[in-house]
C-alpha cells in the first residue's frame, strides 16, 4: 500500500491544547485505593501515595485529573473525605456495589495531583445532590479562608486554596444506570441554576454540561440541544464519553474506530451552534472529551456484580494489547485534530481501571501498551495542530464502510514538525511519503514505531516492555518516506 500526506505550517487547526492529555481517576475499583494511594507499599512516600505511580504518571505526562468519577459522584457526600481519617464513614458505593472507606478524599486527591504536576478537574454530584453541596464543595476548595468551610479546609491541613478551575456539574446525567438520572429537560435546568449559582461565587471558572454518554445514546443530539437551550449562557463545555471494543473478532472495525469519534465530535459542534444560532449568541461552546478509551465494556457487563460490597476490587481491569494501543492511538489523533473544538479530554482512567498503568498490590507497576501512544503525544505534540490532507488506500468495515487506512495529524512549532500516524492495515505495510516541501529543507530526525507480529501481544509484570516503541530503520530523505507496518502506531519528527 502506498500513501501520501503534506506537512504545511500553513495549515494550522487550533493551537496544541495541553488539556487534551488529561486522565480521570475515579473511586471504582483499584485506582484510588493500591492504585494511586497505598500506604505501606515499599514505594509509599510520607502520605500514602505510591511513588512508582507518580514517576509513570509524571512519564504519562498528564495535564489534568477528573476526580473522583464517574458513576462514582453520583452517589458521593464530599464531606465524608475530609477531615481525620480514622474518623470517616465508610459508605455504600451503589455504582460499584463497593464499599468506600473515603481514606481518599478531595484534599488527599489535590495533594497528590500537586506532586504529580497535573491540574484537579472535579466533578460535582448532580445525582443525589444539588446546588448547596456544589457551593459548599466550591467554598471548602477555592475560598481562601475565613469561612466555615474554607476554614475547615484550613484545620485539615490546606492552608492555601485549592484552585480548581474546572468543574463537571454531574457524570453521564443522561444513562438510566445513574444514580439520580433525569430528563434532558431536568437535568438542563440543575445544571444551569447549579452554575449560575457557582458563578456567582467565581465568575472565571469553567464549567462543564454533561452531554451524551455515547453517540448511540437514544438520546443523543436531542440532550445536547435540550441541555444547551438552558444552559448555554452559563457554561463553556459540553462533554462526550466514548468507549470502543473489538466485537466479534472484526478487528477491521475496531481499528477504525475513531471513525465514530469524529462523527461524535461533528454532530456536538453543529447541534451546540445551531442552539447558539437560535440564541442569537457569538459565544462558542467547546468540547470536554471527558472519558475515551477502548474498554470491553460487554465483558464487565456480561460478568456478575460482586456480591457482597467488597473495598477496592478488582474491576474494569482491561490487559491492552498491540491492536488495542493501535485504535486508541487513532482515537488520540482524532482529538489532536478537533483542537479547534475539543480543548479538554480525560483518558477514563489512570491507573488499573481501564488504565494505561497497572499495578500489583505490594508489588510492581508497569506501562501498558496503551501508555505509548498517549505518552509519546503529550510530549512531542507542541505548537500548532496543522491538518495533513492524507490520500490513503481504504478498506471496507462492517462498521463504518470505507475507511482510510492512514489516520494521521501533525503538530509544529519552532522546534520542529511531529507527524502522528496509523497504519490500520492488517495485511500489509504502508509505504507513507511525506511532502516536507513547506517545511524548508527538514529532514526526519528520529522514527518510531509500535507494533508487533502478534496483534493481540501484551505487556505484562514479567514482560512490562514487550510492546514499546522501537526507532525505525527504514526511513529515507529526498523524499522523506516511511513505511509503516500492518496495525502500528507510529511517530515521526522532522526537523
Ligand atoms: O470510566 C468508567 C465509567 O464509565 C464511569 O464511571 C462512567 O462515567 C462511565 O460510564
Amino acid at each position: 500500500h502506498q500513501a501520501k500526506l503534506t506537512l504545511d505550517p500553513a495549515f494550522k487547526v487550533a493551537p496544541v491544547r495541553r488539556r487534551t492529555f488529561g486522565t480521570f481517576v475515579e473511586h471504582l475499583g483499584r485506582c484510588v485505593y493500591t492504585g494511586i494511594y497505598e500506604p505501606g507499599h515499599p514505594s509509599a512516600d510520607e502520605d500514602g501515595f505510591r511513588g512508582d505511580v507518580l514517576d509513570l504518571t509524571r512519564e504519562l505526562g498528564v495535564s489534568t485529573v477528573r476526580y473522583p468519577g464517574g458513576n462514582f459522584v453520583s452517589g458521593y457526600r464530599w464531606e465524608d473525605g475530609v477531615g481525620p481519617v480514622d474518623q470517616r464513614p465508610r459508605r455504600l458505593d451503589l455504582a460499584w456495589h463497593s464499599t468506600e472507606t473515603n481514606e481518599v478524599g478531595v484534599d488527599e486527591f489535590v495533594r497528590w495531583c500537586r506532586k504529580a504536576g497535573a491540574e484537579p478537574m472535579m466533578a460535582l454530584n448532580l445525582g443525589t445532590r444539588g446546588i448547596e453541596a456544589a457551593l459548599d464543595l466550591l467554598e471548602y476548595c477555592n475560598h481562601p479562608s475565613g469561612t466555615a468551610l474554607s476554614d475547615q479546609r484550613i484545620a485539615n491541613g490546606s492552608k492555601e486554596p485549592h484552585g480548581i478551575r474546572m468543574w463537571c456539574l454531574g457524570n453521564e446525567m443522561d444513562g438510566p444506570w445513574q444514580t439520580g438520572h433525569k430528563t434532558a429537560h431536568e437535568y438542563g435546568r440543575l445544571a444551569a441554576e447549579t452554575a449560575r449559582a457557582m458563578r456567582m461565587v467565581d465568575p472565571s471558572l469553567e464549567l462543564v454540561a454533561c452531554g451524551s454518554s455515547s453517540s448511540s445514546m437514544p438520546t443523543f443530539g436531542a440532550w445536547e440541544a435540550t441541555v444547551l437551550e438552558e444552559a448555554y449562557d452559563v457554561v463553556d463545555y459540553i462533554s462526550c464519553h466514548a468507549y470502543y471494543e473489538e466485537k466479534d473478532g472484526d478487528l477491521g472495525s475496531f481499528l477504525a474506530c475513531s471513525t465514530d469519534m469524529e462523527y461524535f465530535i461533528r454532530s456536538v459542534v453543529a447541534t451546540a451552534d445551531s442552539v447558539g444560532a437560535r440564541l442569537k449568541s457569538r459565544k462558542r461552546i467547546d468540547i470536554s472529551f471527558d472519558e475515551w478509551n477502548v474498554w470491553y465494556l460487554s465483558r464487565f457487563q456480561n460478568a456478575a456484580p460482586p456480591a457482597d460490597w467488597p473495598v477496592a476490587p478488582r474491576l474494569l481491569e482491561d490487559h491492552y494489547h498491540l491492536a488495542d494501543a493501535v485504535a486508541f492511538g487513532g482515537l488520540l489523533i482524532t482529538l489532536l485534530r478537533n483542537s479547534d473544538r475539543v480543548t479538554a479530554a480525560s483518558l477514563a482512567q489512570l491507573v488499573n481501571v481501564i488504565a494505561p498503568i497497572v499495578t500489583e498490590p505490594g508489588g510492581r507497576a508497569w506501562r501498558q501498551t496503551t501508555f505509548h501512544p498517549f505518552a509519546q503525544a503529550s510530549r512531542l505534540a507542541a505548537g500548532d495542530v496543522l491538518r495533513v490532507e492524507p490520500v490513503s488506500p481504504s478498506y471496507e468495515t462492517a462498521q463504518f464502510g470505507e475507511v482510510p487506512l492512514l489516520h494521521a495529524v501533525a503538530t509544529h512549532s519552532e522546534e520542529g514538525t511531529t507527524l502522528f500516524a496509523v497504519n490500520r492495515s492488517t495485511d500489509g505495510p504502508l509505504s507513507l511519503e511525506i511532502d516536507t516541501r513547506a517545511l524548508g529543507g527538514a529532514r526526519i530526525v528520529e522514527a518510531t514505531t509500535l507494533t508487533d507480529a502478534d496483534v493481540y501481544a501484551r505487556n505484562t509484570a514479567d514482560d512490562p516492555d514487550r510492546i514499546a516503541p522501537r526507532a525505525k530503520p527504514d526511513v529515507e530523505q529526498d523524499p522523506a518516506r516511511v513505511l509503516l507496518p500492518p496495525v502500528s502506531w507510529n511517530v515521526i519528527r522532522l526537523a
